[in-house]
């Protein structure tokens, strides 16, 4: 019988066909330098490379972020170049192996296998082109070592985790704002958590687009479809602020599509990261905001989990999402 690959995560034979996937895939991969780095990674004064990944495990994602730009900063300063690419080399080897072996996924949740040995396939094939893997004083590397520890679920350019709707947000919507956020909590979500909280990393190279968004969200309607427990996702951001619309349309059209499938849209406020993160790339919007002009605001968005799904559906394609 030919089953669609949407609802195989719910398998076991494909959950365990996920993971020897993500086997063969690392297994693939020209090691050719992990002596090398293990040689090295013995002579500094990190510990053992298994206490670490047990660290990563074990506290906040974080501590796994502080844990990691102090390995980072380690390397720089007691390796040359050339030995710290070794090094990485090792510790995404071993993160990679101790990931599969140990079947680590986020909150132990359902239909991630295919998300995670994506992944993992990207980094192993950026790693083919460039020659090294992303290093731990960048949101790329964190949040790659992060995905092996379990500590977040890698989407398509989004990486999410299971959190709740933190209630301090009521108390930082107004007037209109306020009201739909508490109708959509109430008729909608239905509970404060758990729900799926997307993040977008900082340094992020493409360009934001639907096309993209769309692969990100039907990534998460996978996890969410695959585990009754979560109530929708949840996000704030600034490019969710309607003024995109006239300033940078580009960047309005990512928020018509997700207005426009059912998900709650409603501000929270201005604060000095929004206006770092909005005037971060763009000098219309820098010079905007010097002019008084445009001042960034964050936008809290609530997708609802039979919302989404129903999006979901009918983005549908042959052979399922990839
Ligand atoms: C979110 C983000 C990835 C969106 O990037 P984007 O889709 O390229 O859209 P932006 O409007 O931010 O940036 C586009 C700018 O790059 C320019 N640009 C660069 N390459 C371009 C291209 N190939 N085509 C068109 N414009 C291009 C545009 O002219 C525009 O500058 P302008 O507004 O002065 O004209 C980006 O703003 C970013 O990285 N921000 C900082 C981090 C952040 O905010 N993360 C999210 C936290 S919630």
């Amino acid at each position: 019988m030919k089953v669609e690959a949407r609802s195989t995560l719910l398998e076991p034979t494909a959950i365990e066909e996920g993971w020897q996937d993500l086997r063969a895939t690392i297994w693939a991969f020209p090691w050719s330098r992990v002596d090398h780095g293990e040689r090295a990674w013995s002579k500094l004064t990190c510990g053992p490379v298994l206490d670490l990944f047990d660290r990563l495990v074990k506290g906040t994602a974080e501590q796994g972020k502080t844990l990691l730009r102090e390995v980072a900063r380690t390397l720089a300063a007691e390796l040359s170049d050339e030995s710290r690419v070794t090094v990485y080399e090792y510790l995404y080897r071993v993160f990679l192996g101790e990931l599969v072996e140990r079947h680590l996924v986020h909150g132990g949740l359902k239909g991630c296998e295919r998300l995670l040995k994506r992944r993992a396939s990207r980094i192993l094939s950026d790693a083919s082109q460039t020659g090294s893997f992303p290093t731990f004083d960048q949101d790329e590397g964190l949040i790659a070592a992060l995905c092996c520890a379990g500590q977040y679920v890698p989407l398509h350019t989004y990486h999410a985790h299971l959190t709740g709707v933190p209630r301090s947000i009521l108390a930082r919507t107004r007037g209109a704002d306020a009201v739909r956020l508490l109708a959509y909590l109430a008729f909608h979500m239905r509970r404060f958590s758990p729900v799926l909280e997307l993040h977008m990393p900082k340094t992020l190279r493409q360009r934001l687009t639907v096309e993209q968004l769309t692969e990100d969200y039907l990534a998460a309607s996978q996890i969410i479809g695959a585990n009754p427990s979560i109530h929708g996702t949840y996000g704030a951001a600034w490019f969710f602020d309607p003024v995109l619309r006239t300033i940078t349309p580009s960047l309005g059209e990512v928020l018509a599509f997700t207005a426009a499938n059912g998900a709650l849209i409603v501000c929270l406020g201005t604060d000095p990261s929004t206006v770092a993160d909005a005037t971060a790339k763009s000098r219309t919007r820098r010079q905007m905001y010097e002019d008084g002009t445009y001042v960034p605001k964050r936008y809290l968005r609530l997708w609802a989990r039979r919302r989404i799904l129903q999006w979901a559906k009918t983005q549908t394609r042959p052979g399922g999402p990839q």
